[in-house]
């Protein structure tokens, strides 16, 4: 099937609907220029690629204008949003906003800044870029990671935000009421 064939297959709006249903963690993947000023994004493409060497990736539209920042800083750090950081997760999604108001951060081994009050980070250099669709696919090699909190991450889901609950966290619960 080509390009064409699928464009006439799924209106874009079906396309999103549906895999609006796949559940995502909601990341923002920082970096910084070459004045040392912080740059972010949110993403909801976030996921670990291998082990051994140990590598992650993301996926950014094209049409980005964060991306050429991030590709010549040639590094970034993913960080894992907590529950309570909705408020940052529209901040950092937002165009033309100042992404780095009121968010407080220390800078990685690899010059990029993580996050206050995320739940996790991966600092990493880009290892490739593949161009993938409407899409490119950033790979990065992790130089250093660590949990940062025992906050639960932020989730995104039909469009909407929520916070993880654990099956074993809402049996416990139900069983301290009696
Ligand atoms: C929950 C959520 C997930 C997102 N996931 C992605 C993603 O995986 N890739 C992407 O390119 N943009 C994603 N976006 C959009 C970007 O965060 C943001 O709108 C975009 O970076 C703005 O364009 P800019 O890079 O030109 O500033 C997501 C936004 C939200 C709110």
């Amino acid at each position: 099937m080509t390009d064409t064939d699928s464009t006439k297959l799924f209106e874009a709006r079906h396309l999103r609907d549906v895999l609006g249903n796949f559940p995502t963690s909601v990341v923002a993947v920082t970096t910084s220029d070459p004045n040392d000023v912080p740059v972010g994004m949110v993403v909801g493409s976030f996921t670990s690629v291998s082990l051994d060497p140990p590598m992650v990736s993301f996926l950014v539209d094209r049409s980005s204008s964060t991306l050429p920042k991030i590709l010549a800083a040639g590094r970034f750090c993913a960080n894992a949003l907590a529950s309570d950081q909705e408020w940052l997760c529209r901040q950092m999604a937002k165009k033309g906003a100042d992404r780095f108001t009121g968010v407080q951060w220390q800078q990685s081994a690899h010059a990029n800044p993580i996050l206050d009050g995320v739940v996790a980070w991966v600092d990493c250099t880009i290892d490739k870029t593949v161009e993938l669709g409407d899409h490119y696919l950033v790979v990065g090699l992790i130089g250093d990671l660590n949990v940062a909190s025992v906050k639960r991450p932020l989730l995104f889901f039909r469009g909407g935000y929520g916070d993880y609950t654990s099956t074993a966290q809402l049996l416990l619960d139900s069983h301290l009421r009696y």
